[in-house]
Order: C-alpha cells, then sequence, then structure tokens
C-alpha cells in the first residue's frame, strides 16, 4: 500500500470533500460549519487534502479572519485514522495560513466529535465554560438583489409581539396563517394546505397595516409591499408593471407580499364604458392564481372598503380568508393604553377610565390621544401650566416639575380626539363581516 501524502486542494478535490463531509455526517457528528460554508473556503480561503493515490482521504480547510483564524472542517476517513493525518493536515492548513500573521487559531467541534487528538497533538487547548449560539438568517444572499430591487426588507423581529391587546385577532391570524406556513411539514402531514392569499378589511386605523407587517415579522420572512400607485408610472402601463413586480417576486425564497387599498385595483368590474382600471383588476385576477401555485409566500390585501371590491376577486379559490379587523374592545384598548403610556406613569394612570372614554376608538385614534397628552404634558411641565392645564392636573402640592403625564392630560387629548371611525361605517363593517368574511 503506498503512503498517503498531504498537498494543497484542487477543485478536482470537490468530490472527495462531499465524501469525508457525507461519512462525518453518517458518524452522527454534525459539523459546525454547513457544507456550503466549507466548499467556498476550499475554493477561497485554504484547504489542504491527504491523498492516497488520487483518493482524497482527508481534509482541513482554514479561513482567515484579521487576527484570528478558524479551522472550518477537519476531517479523516475513518480507515485512515490513527496515522497521524489529521495532525499532518492541521500542520499544513496552518503553514498556509501564517502569511496572514494570525496570533490565534480556533475551531468549534460538535460535542459528538470525540477525535479531537489532531488537535491536541497540534498545541491546541481545549477552552472549557463557552457556549455557542446561533441563528439561522432568513434571507438568502442571492435574494438581496432581487429584495432590494422590489423594495422589500426584513422587518424588526418583535412587531408581532408589539401589537397590543387584539388577542381574537391575534390568535385568529397566529392559527389560520402563522402555524401551516412556519410548521409547513407539519401543516402538510395534516393534509392543512398552507393559505397564500388573504383579505384583511375594517375601518380605517384598525391596524391591518400593522398586522401584515406583523405577520411578516412572525414569520421571518421579507416584506414586499406592492405600491399600485408607483407602479402606475412605470412604461410598462399598471398592468404590465404589476406583471413585473410579480416575477420578481416569484424569485424570492420566502415573501410576505402586501397591497393596501387594493379596491383601487380590484373595483367592481361593472360600468359602460368600461373603467380603464378594467385591464389592471383582470391582470390581478391572473397573477393570483400563479402566486398560489408557489409555496413559502403569502399574499396580505387590506381595504377599507370591501363592498367596493370585485366579486370575482374575492369568490373562493383566490383568497383563502377574508378577515376582519375592526375596532379594538375593552381589553385591546386596555393594552395599547399599557402600552403608550410611559412606564414612568402608567401606575398612576387611571386606565379603566381612559379605556372607558375611549370606546369607538381605533388604535390609531388611540395613539394619537395618547400622544397629545404627552406632548401637552411636557408643554405644561416646561412652561408652565398653560390655558391646556385643566384643575387637577397640576403638579401635587410640594412637588418639583411632574415627569409625565397625569389621568387629566389624557382625557383631556381624548376629548380632543375625533374618532376616526363613524358610527355609520361601523354598522357597515359589521354587515360586511356577516356578508363577505371568511375565516
Ligand atoms: N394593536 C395595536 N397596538 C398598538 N398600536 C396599534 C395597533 N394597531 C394599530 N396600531 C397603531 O395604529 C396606527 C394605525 O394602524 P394601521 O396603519 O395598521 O391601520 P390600518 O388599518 O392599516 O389603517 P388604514 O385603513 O388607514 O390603512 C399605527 O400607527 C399603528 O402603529
Ligand atoms: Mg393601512
Amino acid at each position: 500500500m503506498t503512503s498517503w501524502r498531504i498537498r494543497d486542494f484542487h477543485s478536482a478535490d470537490l468530490d472527495g470533500i462531499l465524501h469525508l463531509w457525507e461519512t462525518l455526517k453518517a458518524s452522527n457528528v454534525e459539523p459546525v460549519y454547513a457544507l456550503s460554508e466549507v466548499l467556498a473556503s476550499c475554493e477561497k480561503d485554504h484547504a489542504v487534502v491527504a491523498v492516497q493515490g488520487e483518493q482524497v482521504v482527508g481534509a482541513a480547510v482554514g479561513r482567515a479572519a484579521h487576527d484570528q483564524g478558524w479551522i472550518v472542517f477537519l476531517a479523516t476517513l475513518p480507515e485512515y485514522r490513527g496515522r497521524g493525518i489529521g495532525t499532518s493536515l492541521l500542520a499544513a492548513v496552518e503553514n498556509r495560513m501564517a502569511p496572514h500573521g494570525l496570533n490565534k487559531l480556533s475551531a468549534l467541534m460538535p460535542e459528538s466529535e470525540t477525535r479531537v487528538e489532531a488537535f491536541l497533538g497540534r498545541g491546541f487547548v481545549l477552552k472549557k465554560n463557552l457556549r455557542y449560539f446561533e441563528r439561522r438568517i432568513p434571507v438568502q444572499r442571492q435574494e438581496l438583489e432581487p429584495l432590494s430591487q422590489l423594495g422589500g426588507r426584513i422587518l424588526a423581529r418583535d412587531l408581532w409581539e408589539n401589537v397590543a391587546g387584539m388577542r381574537n385577532e391575534k390568535e385568529l391570524l397566529e392559527r389560520r396563517l402563522v402555524l401551516p406556513l412556519a410548521e409547513a411539514e407539519l401543516a402538510d402531514e395534516f393534509g392543512v394546505v398552507p393559505p397564500r392569499a388573504v383579505v384583511l378589511f375594517g375601518p380605517p386605523g384598525t391596524g391591518k397595516t400593522t398586522f401584515a407587517k406583523a405577520i411578516a415579522s412572525r414569520l421571518e420572512w421579507p416584506f414586499v409591499e406592492v405600491f399600485p400607485s408607483r407602479l402606475a408610472a412605470d412604461p410598462l402601463g399598471l398592468a404590465g408593471a404589476l406583471r413585473e413586480t410579480f416575477l420578481e417576486i416569484a424569485e424570492l425564497e420566502h415573501a410576505v407580499v402586501f397591497i393596501d387599498e387594493v379596491e383601487e385595483i380590484a373595483s367592481q368590474r361593472a360600468g359602460d364604458p368600461p373603467s380603464p382600471l378594467q385591464g389592471v383588476t383582470n391582470e390581478l385576477l391572473k397573477i393570483i392564481p400563479a402566486f398560489r401555485e408557489q409555496p413559502g409566500r403569502l399574499l396580505v390585501c387590506a381595504t377599507n372598503f370591501i363592498r367596493a371590491l370585485d366579486s370575482a376577486f374575492l369568490r373562493h379559490g383566490r383568497f383563502d380568508y377574508v378577515i376582519p379587523i375592526g375596532l379594538p374592545d375593552r381589553q385591546a384598548r386596555e393594552a395599547m393604553w399599557q402600552r403608550f403610556i410611559p412606564a414612568a406613569v402608567v401606575d398612576d394612570v387611571d386606565i379603566e377610565l381612559l379605556v372607558e372614554r375611549t370606546e369607538g376608538f381605533s388604535p390609531a385614534d388611540i395613539e394619537y390621544a395618547a400622544r397629545s397628552a404627552s406632548q401637552r404634558a411636557l408643554e405644561n411641565a416646561v412652561y408652565g401650566e398653560g390655558d391646556g392645564g385643566a384643575p387637577g392636573s397640576g403638579a401635587p402640592a410640594g412637588s418639583a416639575v411632574r415627569r409625565g403625564p397625569a389621568t387629566q392630560d389624557y382625557l383631556d387629548a381624548i376629548a380632543d380626539t375625533r374618532t376616526t371611525v363613524s358610527a355609520e361605517v361601523q354598522q357597515e363593517f359589521l354587515e360586511d363581516i356577516d356578508l363577505l368574511g371568511r375565516v
């Protein structure tokens, strides 16, 4: 048997590396670095292989990062172990990395890997009391380009938690949308077809946009908003631009695609002569079935005016759910006040009373009232009690400048806030839930 030798990695060795990788996995060792990372490092960083004849029997791959180097892969075929190949491979790869002037060389090994003699043989010391953390980044590198073209982005991770109250809506969305999309395999086992498209409808300012974003954040999928008004300026025309946009979206692995005020491009097609937007509505009706065929994405359309939508648009088969997002109930209003009142004063404010006085307020109205109360209280605290200072809102006797708004500031602001959703609109909304809602 000829003896083994060590040489630099060539592209032709990729199969050999792959084989080593598979052997490692087969022995129940889950390597820390992904295969794609190891292969990238083979090509771009430093890699050496041990060969017997032309067979790759071992490999070491290293990556230099500033002053520290990392061994991203070290493996020897089982039948070649115990011959010092690992130690020689490490020595060789260290040698290739030496010109970087590294002052530390590190390696991460899965706990299940027991063959660590090569490291010990090369003077590596096992560091105790370390813990390794990792998180998957949901967007792949090749998606960055189409994503930025589309103006899409990854949203903050806490948007879902930040939706205050709205317990019923949240639970519904969590069960119907998030669960089957996030647990696609499990859903499949149960024969659940994951939703592909939903409509959120409800009066202005109730949180439709907020929910669309929160869903994307919850799924950790990129959020891509399609703006028909911007596409209208495209040389292809609105219908053509819409088609192009959805072709680009098809390149993404995952996405929550949002169309706000969808009634503007999908309103009833009645009328003679036909509205110039009819071609756009028709285009959208064609786009949705194609969109539905691709996994890993969700179309969310929002509207204040669901009655105006073309009936073909809403029929079964296009949208899985037509979900009402209405005014917040007591519990939701309480959660919102808790959220909007600064932590330092929240315990001193009579939230019960604010909840009472904001019946019929939308989240947007409550947010507005909370902000104006804060602004007034700040002005009063800094410039002294102005005409906004109602009796009872002043500082308690003997105290210095009051920090933060008090109940009365909120009540004043509430009294000055005109609610967005009239009783008539609310009534229509309730009718729409009966007629058009589908959950
Ligand atoms: N559950 C909530 N908790 C806290 N803030 C909320 C909540 N829902 C909505 N808001 C706030 O209320 C405002 C209006 O919400 P949003 O824009 O989502 O409403 P919308 O239904 O999309 O309104 P429109 O119909 O006008 O588009 C936003 O500033 C949002 O941050
Ligand atoms: Mg909105």
